[in-house]
């Protein structure tokens, strides 16, 4: 292990990410570049000013250098594109983010939220984790320079349909567990449970958030992308955006509103050497606090 340890720090640079806007000499050096998949909730229907969770997220990730992505144009904010697809089940969103293309965006993070409406349709509901599954498997083969981020769906009102969530949330895990891990490929997958955000109480139809509700949903998100940084997980598009200083050092800036001004060290390797694989062994090992 010692052996393997030291091989992979002599090819590994260290990355430190420096949290709190305005601290770095370095602004907005990390691209984050977000692609946010769904339905309705995705494009933020119900929400007063259209934007949907989006840019309340935007206003948290202020000081870091963040666009959205995706075909559809919805709310008030400036870039408010994303592809969340109003009434669809998750396959048809499948064939829609496959054939409208913007996979080939080059996201670094993927925000994905799907299967409300398979849920909320009982006869629907049973096909719903195979169809997750199947899109899961679309976006990380098209994308495999991000992370994704896969929420549990939010309630639904009504006591049958709410079941029918529960069920489908805990499918989610076992889902996302066959492609994370040493057994699955050490895939950048996280699963977020967006009921430990959002309520029932903070629905204004039974199914979509209120404002109070999407400023939520920013918040869970928020901590999702955290997680996904202090995994190593997001790609910082080393060439557009990191310094490489004389000892090999790198340098990327990423900064979080609320954060504490603290340091986190992280091992990232630096992709066209290694590819993402020896990162992954090292998530893996758990060795990443060793870097
Ligand atoms: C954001 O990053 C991209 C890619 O590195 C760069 O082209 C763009 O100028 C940056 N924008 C800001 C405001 O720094
Ligand atoms: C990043 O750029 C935005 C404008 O695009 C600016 O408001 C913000 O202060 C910058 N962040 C830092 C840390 O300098
Ligand atoms: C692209 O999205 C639109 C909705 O905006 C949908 O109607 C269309 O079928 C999609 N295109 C393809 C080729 O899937
Ligand atoms: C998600 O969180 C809620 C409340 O915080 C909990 O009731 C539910 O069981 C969790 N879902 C899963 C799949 O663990
Ligand atoms: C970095 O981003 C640019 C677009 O901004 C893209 O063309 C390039 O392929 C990306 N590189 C990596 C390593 O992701």
């Amino acid at each position: 292990m010692q052996i393997i340890l030291k091989a992979i720090l002599s090819v590994t640079a260290s990355i430190v990410f420096l949290a709190a806007g305005g601290i770095s000499a370095q602004p907005n050096n990390t691209y984050i570049r977000i692609l946010p998949i769904g339905d309705s909730i995705t494009w933020g229907y119900g929400s007063t000013s259209g934007n949907g969770y989006r840019l309340n997220l935007r206003k948290l990730l202020a000081g870091s250098n963040v666009t959205y992505h995706g075909h559809y144009r919805s709310g008030t904010m400036a870039n408010n594109n994303n592809e969340g697809y109003s009434g669809k089940l998750i396959a048809e969103i499948e064939t829609y983010v496959r054939g409208n293309g913007t996979l080939a965006e080059g996201p670094n993070i993927i925000l994905l939220l799907a299967g409300t409406n398979d849920i909320n349709i009982d006869h629907k509901s049973t096909t719903a984790p195979e169809g997750l599954d199947s899109l899961i498997d679309l976006v990380t083969t098209s994308c495999d320079d991000a992370a994704v981020i896969v929420s549990e769906i939010i309630p639904i009102g009504g006591v049958e349909q709410e079941a029918r969530v529960q069920i489908y949330n805990a499918a989610i895990s076992r889902i996302v567990a066959m492609r994370t891990g040493s057994a699955g490929g050490g895939k950048p997958i996280l699963v977020l449970n967006m009921s430990d955000y959002v309520i029932a109480a903070d629905l204004g139809d039974g199914l979509h958030p209120t404002d109070e509700g999407y400023q939520k949903m920013a918040d869970g998100w928020l901590d999702g992308i955290k997680q996904v940084v202090k995994k190593g997980w997001l790609n910082a598009n080393i060439s557009d955006s990191v310094s490489v200083t004389s000892d090999g050092s790198t340098t990327a800036v990423l900064s979080i509103s609320g954060e504490p001004a603290t340091q986190i060290s992280l091992g990232l390797n630096i992709e066209a050497e290694l590819g993402r694989s020896v990162l992954a062994f090292v998530v893996v090992m758990g060795l990443g606090s060793v870097l």
